[in-house]
């Protein structure tokens, strides 16, 4: 009987080389996939699709509308034709006469911000977070943490990028839309206040105040670059007279205000201290107010194999919002795989009465209600 020898490599034990292929098929598809998104990249931000959407160009065409350099943009061109993310129109031509166009349909995933198929943020918070491996490799090591700062601006508007087109379109007309108490109190008056903690790049803050004509919204986070976007994207918008953004921690108990509603999105799995914030935000709650949080559709426990929902947010998890949420100590260290009964805990030792599964269909959340 043969035995696997890890020094040269050689030999599966009989019975596991099917194992063993599959595996490696696997990771050639994922090498792949890899290839796909840090092209992308390239694509989106030096705006090589953008200049595509004009029309047919050849590579020196393109390199002159973007300002970069030919040699590399034929290669680039090329990738993207023999992947399938570009159309090539005649690819017998010489390489340097061949031009390429964006197909129907990949217009909408590469450049819309605001379309629901926008998939290049993706793109760019996977080269952002594969960039800090050096750092992480060392988190690991030594359990130490990586602050949200740290990650930089690729992941931080990435992040925020991805998340948008969810605000934009949903978040007023369906999710709020479909809590019958919070949408009439949200056309009321005396016109409602809405606290939008962590709240990032404002994306959900300007969405509420654009569903809501009537409504007040102040946004906060930790984090000073994420609020200087927020404001900077709050000033082309036209509800800036009814949206705040300041810098806060959110787990601060002098916190102060009366809010009708306040909204968590997408991050009490990201704070070192996640019962002190959901107490310091019981306490702005006006009376008949609550709180909303969306987090992560994960399962209700931990099963492996897991489905492509729970292997993408261990993926997160693991590269960014534990080593993240580690940053600040003390920290519970939550990561993104917060079960329900986790998020029910928190709730409960920070003093809610109650925690509402609400029935909105969205594919990677879930949206609680917290009541005090
Ligand atoms: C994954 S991002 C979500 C941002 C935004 N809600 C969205 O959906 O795009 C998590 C955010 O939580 C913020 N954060 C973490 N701890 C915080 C705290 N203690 N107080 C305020 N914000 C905090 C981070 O700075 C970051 O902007």
């Amino acid at each position: 009987m043969s035995t696997p020898d890890i020094a040269t490599g050689r030999n599966a034990p009989p019975g596991d080389e099917a194992a063993r292929d599959a595996l490696v098929e696997r990771l050639f598809e994922a090498a792949l996939g890899t290839f796909d998104l840090a092209a992308l990249h390239v694509g989106e931000r030096l705006g090589l699709y953008a200049a595509l959407a004009g029309g047919p160009l050849d590579a020196g065409e393109l390199a002159a509308a973007t300002g970069t350099a030919p040699r590399y943009v034929r290669e680039w061109l090329e990738q993207q034709a023999v992947t399938g993310i570009l159309a090539v129109d005649d690819p017998d031509v010489g390489e340097d006469e061949r031009r390429y166009s964006l197909p129907g349909g990949h217009t909408e995933v590469l450049l819309h911000p605001e379309s629901l198929a926008f998939m290049a943020p993706v793109a760019r918070a996977m080269m952002g977070i594969t960039a800090q491996a050096p750092r992480l490799l060392h988190a690991f090591r030594t359990g130490a943490g990586l602050s949200w700062e740290a990650y930089g601006a690729d992941v931080r508007e990435a992040q925020a990028s991805m998340n948008r087109p969810l605000f934009a379109n949903l978040l007023g007309p369906e999710w709020l839309a479909s809590i019958p108490d919070v949408d009439a109190r949200l056309r009321a008056d005396p016109p409602a206040r809405v606290a939008d903690i962590a709240v990032g790049a404002g994306w959900s803050a300007i969405a509420m105040a654009r569903a809501y004509p009537k409504i007040f919204v102040d946004g906060l986070d930790l984090d000073p670059s994420s609020i200087e976007l927020a404001r900077a994207n709050l000033a082309t918008s036209e509800v800036a007279g009814r949206v705040t953004f300041a810098v806060r921690d959110a787990a601060d108990p002098g916190l102060a205000g009366r809010y009708d509603l306040a909204t968590i999105f997408e991050a009490v799995h990201d704070f070192s201290q996640p019962v002190a914030v959901l107490r310091a935000v019981r306490n702005l709650l006006a009376p008949g107010a609550s709180l909303l949080v969306a987090d992560e559709r994960v399962a209700e426990r931990f099963t492996a194999p897991g489905d492509p929902i729970e292997r993408f947010m261990y993926g997160w998890s693991f590269l960014l919002c534990l080593p993240n949420g580690l940053a600040d100590e003390p920290s519970v260290g939550t990561g993104t795989v917060m079960r329900p009964d986790v998020l029910r805990r928190y709730a409960t030792e920070a003093g809610f009465s109650r925690v509402d599964v609400l029935p909105i269909e969205a594919d990677f959340w879930r949206f609680y209600r917290l009541l005090p």
